[in-house]
């Protein structure tokens, strides 16, 4: 075999043969010796193919993980349940879940065993999840149930929740919308129809295609604007936090990075809260969690407020990022911007203030999260590195900019690829068509996160996890992917040096425990 696949020696191999072939023609030579030279030309090529093919599969991404004997018992499991899924698929696309919308196939996808074996998987850390967006819709329904709590119903014909808000007495009058108390309502109508309205306001479900990215947006926002006020009630924030530590932990997780707003919490009482006390009650849950978790590395804040805002709102944010960082040395993990990039403001219009506090602050940019091209929007995937940011937030555009991939992989800035996100709103359709794959068939350092599971009822990371190693990597990529991709989640997470350790050690005890239990259930 040759050692490398190398085309020239192969095209000068194939000249050669390809020249005896035809001189043995022309002059005639008896047809044994056609038959050995066209044997020899067929035994290049496919040799030349299983070099390739196999250069291809070491330079993948998790191409270089050699699985260990325990390790390979459970690939083969996972292998087989894998190529079951996708023969089922080849044979009848019908039969495909993961080509197809999430809202339809996620119930499916939930009964396979290989949703099952990924969710029990340790899968590492998610580095890209928004502090709205992080609980089950269940356990959101459940804090409606809290007293005080005030829902503001639009006057329009089709009823819509627009704000909750708990409050003592009946809120401020607003435009479009009239405040009750939303156990009164439940009184009035059925609480199970009330539930079943708010539920649906909770999620994208159950539309599944809008006009354009815009409507998808304006939906989204709508949603934000809902949870808002439930969520940033003070007694509820850090219990929130703390119960999305627990489902994040449940799933498999054990790092989480949420990007927040950092919402000013309200009390009834008319209490005087900063974004001080927001991060307190954050890291409050954290701290507690972490006290009853041992295997739970931790949790850090990315302070992410909205892209759309004024210079001089901005300069605030950069004074609310140091004073964070002042106060929270070690849950501050750094800056960023959200909101809907399309139609935000573009990192260069801030990029004065930010070069000013570069080295300061560390940066984790959502940067190209839109389909157009040559735009201000992609171009944010320039700035984004010019301005030194340690991670791409989706960087869906990254393909059409080949100078940011080089620098990416020169700087070893990870590539935060959020798949379902990005097909609830309407990036993508099929996920088989995900540029990422393009990322993991060259090996750039990529880690999957689920951004907003909350909003599309996906578990913390499994169901991005699954999408993933199912149609974004190669059918072929096997235990070595997964693997490879949760060790990425600790190397690319922002952790000192120490840190860092200490995580992979964390780590690398759930996996082990991991694999000997798939290797007892095999032998028992
Ligand atoms: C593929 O599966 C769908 C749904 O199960 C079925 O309706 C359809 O007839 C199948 N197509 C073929 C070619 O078997
Ligand atoms: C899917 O599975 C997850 C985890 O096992 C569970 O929390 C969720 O309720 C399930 N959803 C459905 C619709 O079955
Ligand atoms: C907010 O935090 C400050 C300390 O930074 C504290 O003194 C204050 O009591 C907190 N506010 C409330 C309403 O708890
Ligand atoms: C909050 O601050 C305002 C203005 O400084 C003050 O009037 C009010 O009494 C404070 N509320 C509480 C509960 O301390
Ligand atoms: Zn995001």
């Amino acid at each position: 075999m040759m050692a490398n696949c190398c085309w020239l020696r192969y095209l000068a191999a194939l000249f050669i043969l390809t020249n005896c072939l035809v001189f043995a023609l022309l002059l005639d030579l008896p047809a044994f010796d056609r038959h050995a030279l066209l044997a020899e030309r067929v035994r290049l090529y496919e040799t030349m193919r299983a070099n390739i093919l196999e250069k291809e599969s070491n330079n993948q991404l998790g191409g270089r993980i050699v699985l260990n004997a325990k390790e390979r018992v459970a690939n083969e499991l996972i292998m087989f349940e894998k190529k079951h899924e996708l023969e089922r698929g080849l044979h009848n696309l019908s039969n495909f879940q993961a080509s197809q919308h999430f809202f339809r196939s996620f119930t499916k996808i939930n009964n396979t065993i290989l949703f099952q074996r990924l969710r029990a998987m340790p899968k590492g850390g998610v580095l890209h999840a928004h502090d709205m967006a992080l609980c089950s819709s269940d356990y959101l329904l459940k804090l409606t149930y809290r007293e005080h709590l005030w829902a503001c119903v639009s006057k329009s014909v089709e009823k819509e929740y627009q704000k909750l808000l708990f409050s003592l007495m009946q809120p401020q009058v607003e435009e479009t919308c009239e405040w009750a108390l939303l156990s009164a309502l439940r009184a009035e109508e059925q609480s199970d129809v009330v539930d079943k309205e708010l539920l649906a306001q909770l999620t994208m479900y159950p539309q599944e295609e809008f006009e354009n990215e815009d409507a998808v947006w304006r939906r989204f926002r709508s949603i934000f604007r809902l949870v808002i006020g439930l969520l940033s009630y003070a007694p509820v924030w850090e219990q929130y936090i703390y119960r999305a530590l627990e489902e994040f932990h449940e799933d498999g997780v054990q790092y989480l990075e949420i990007r927040s707003v950092l919402p000013i919490l309200y009390d009834l009482v008319g209490g005087n809260f900063t974004i001080l006390n927001t991060t307190r009650a954050m890291r409050n849950a954290d701290l507690r969690f972490r006290a009853s978790h041992s295997d739970w590395i931790g949790s850090r804040l990315i302070y992410a407020p909205t892209r759309r805002v004024s210079d001089a709102r901005f300069a605030e944010y950069l004074g609310n990022a140091l004073l964070l960082k002042s106060h929270f040395p070690d849950y501050f993990a750094g800056f960023d911007l959200v909101g809907f990039e399309d139609e935000g403001r573009p990192l260069r219009d801030y990029a004065g203030e930010l070069l000013s506090i570069q080295g300061e602050i560390d940066f984790y940019f959502h940067a190209g999260e839109t389909n157009w091209y040559g735009t201000n929007t992609d171009e944010n995937l320039l700035d984004a590195v010019l301005l030194g940011t340690k991670r791409i937030g989706h960087g869906l555009a990254l393909l059409k900019h080949p100078e940011v991939l080089r620098a990416a992989r020169l700087q070893n800035i990870a590539l935060e690829v959020n798949p379902i996100s990005n097909q609830v709103l309407q990036y993508i359709g099929d996920l088989r068509t995900h540029p990422a794959a393009v990322l993991f068939a060259d090996n750039y350092p990529v880690v999957i996160a689920s951004d907003d599971p909350s909003f599309w009822k996906a578990t913390p990371l499994t169901h991005d996890f699954y999408m993933a190693f199912m149609v974004i990597a190669s059918r072929k990529a096997d235990l070595g992917l997964l693997k490879q991709l949760a060790l990425n989640s600790i190397a690319y997470g922002a952790f000192s040096a120490s840190e860092r350790v200490e995580a992979y050690e964390k780590w690398n005890l759930k996996w082990e425990s991991w694999i000997d239990d798939i290797n007892s259930e095999m032998t028992s």
